[in-house]
């Protein structure tokens, strides 16, 4: 992944709103019955989302899920099971790039249909939320410099650590290292800089995205022992059902047909999605 090196590197995350559709244009009908592709139409479109959109949210700082390649566009796991399920089910899928803490309110509120963003599904944010099937698994991990002398989490108690505001890792941060010693980033990559500035000890992340990060960093290393056990599925609506049954149904598909693993092993290299 040498177009990481490039995001790490650009400390000065812009937030753009860059939305990247994978439109449905194909209207023919008669191409319908043999294209499993294309097997919905305009109004189950406007069955599933009023305005047969798919807005889902991501926060683009989270490599190998979502990040911006070197045409500024968001590419990665996620974005690309979005558009996936998009063609799947005939709709439109918009991907708006936001804060990670900011996704759950926002679907809340009505300004999105959804979330996808290595979102864990906790029983919390259960209560706000309607959650897909789950797509992946990841453990937390701590990153830390080489030449530390920290090599296990426990090493890091007293020490000063980063995560990324409203995540699963913040939490998992706060139980091991005792909330006065976190520093929480809206974005990844922030937390990272404060590591290379030697501003905290280490930061506490899931897994793929710290090996990604180690890797377009020489001087990091992601600790073998993991906090904390996360299952990423995509946020939706509590309101709409229609919504969750017809996404759910969308990544069974995905996941029969092979494409699913095929995502992933794209951007994952030698990982496995355990
Ligand atoms: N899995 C973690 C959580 O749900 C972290 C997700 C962070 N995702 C992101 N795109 N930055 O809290």
């Amino acid at each position: 992944m040498k177009n990481l090196k490039k995001v790490l590197l650009a400390v000065v995350t812009t937030s753009l709103l860059v939305a990247c559709s994978g439109k449905n244009q194909k209207d023919n009908v008669s191409s319908k019955e043999n294209d499993p592709s294309n097997n919905s139409n305009k109004s189950v479109a406007s069955e599933i989302v009023k305005d047969g959109v798919i807005d889902l949210g991501t926060s683009a700082d989270f490599p190998p899920y979502e990040f911006y390649d070197d045409n500024n566009k968001i590419v990665g796991i996620d974005a690309e099971i979005a558009q996936e399920i998009g063609k799947k089910l005939g709709v439109e899928v918009k991907i708006k790039d936001m804060d990670f803490s900011s996704i759950i309110a926002s679907i809340e509120s009505g300004k999105l249909d959804g979330g996808i963003a290595g979102i864990t599904a906790t029983e919390e944010r259960k209560k706000n939320v309607n959650f897909s099937k789950s797509y992946g698994k990841s453990v937390q991990k701590v990153i830390v410099k080489k030449d530390s002398a920290f090599k296990n989490p426990e090493d890091l108690k007293g020490k000063k650590i980063a995560s990324q505001l409203g995540t699963t890792g913040e939490a998992a941060a706060k139980d091991t290292y005792g909330e006065e010693n976190i520093q929480s980033f809206s974005k990844n990559m922030d937390a990272i800089v404060a590591l290379n500035n030697g501003k905290v000890d280490g930061v506490v992340l899931d897994d793929q995205t710290a090996q990604k990060f180690a890797e377009a960093n020489k001087d990091l290393t992601v600790l073998e022992k993991d906090l904390a056990k996360d299952e990423y599925a995509i946020a939706l609506d509590k309101k709409n059902d229609k919504l969750l049954e017809a996404v759910n149904k969308a990544i069974d598909e995905l996941e029969k047909d092979g494409t699913l693993d095929k995502i992933f092993k794209k951007y994952m290299d030698n990982q496995k999605n355990e």
